[in-house]
């Protein structure tokens, strides 16, 4: 079922919500399926914005109240905006006991964000994560793809200003 009117959202462009009824198209008559259909709305889009959320509920014939619990019950979907570079932190034994704290704080002087935030220009998103299974490499910070190990504070700054 396609809607004949998308609502207005400076996130979503035309070739977003085409992609977006595709998406509900092959999944609305599918049982079970809302974790999928919102898994990829959110890969189409970057994230889930509220607005985005009643649409899906429309498309999919489900209560709003029930998207909104999915989407917020599980870690996988963001309903904020995420920065264009995910910085992880890794806040497990290992590296909270090799200085994580230290190099959270570099960041936040550095880039005024804190764990679970994203900077307003979207450079940077701050997860905080649990032991990432490199504590030989204590502590750890993955930034997108790219493994950061036996991270000194100092050079903190130096390592984010690669990534714009
Ligand atoms: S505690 Fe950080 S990688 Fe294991």
């Amino acid at each position: 079922m396609v809607m004949d009117h998308h609502p207005e959202h400076p996130d979503v462009t035309a070739e977003m919500w085409t992609r977006i009824d595709t998406i509900l198209d092959e999944h609305s008559s599918v049982p079970g399926s809302l974790i999928t259909a919102l898994r990829l709305c959110q890969d189409t889009v970057g994230y889930l914005p509220p607005p985005l959320l009643d649409y899906i509920a429309e498309g999919m014939n489900l209560a709003s109240s029930q998207v909104f619990g999915v989407a917020t019950f599980y870690s996988l979907f963001s309903l904020k905006p995420k920065g264009r570079n995910i910085i992880k932190a890794c806040t497990g034994t290992a590296c909270y006991v090799k200085g994580i704290k230290e190099i959270l704080n570099h960041i936040r002087n550095s880039y005024s964000i804190s764990e679970g935030e994203t900077m307003p220009d979207r450079r940077f998103t701050l997860e905080g994560v649990r032991c990432l299974g490199a504590c030989g490499l204590a502590p750890v910070m993955v930034v997108n793809e790219d493994i950061h190990g036996n991270v000194d504070p100092k050079q903190v700054k130096g390592i984010l200003e690669d990534y714009q």
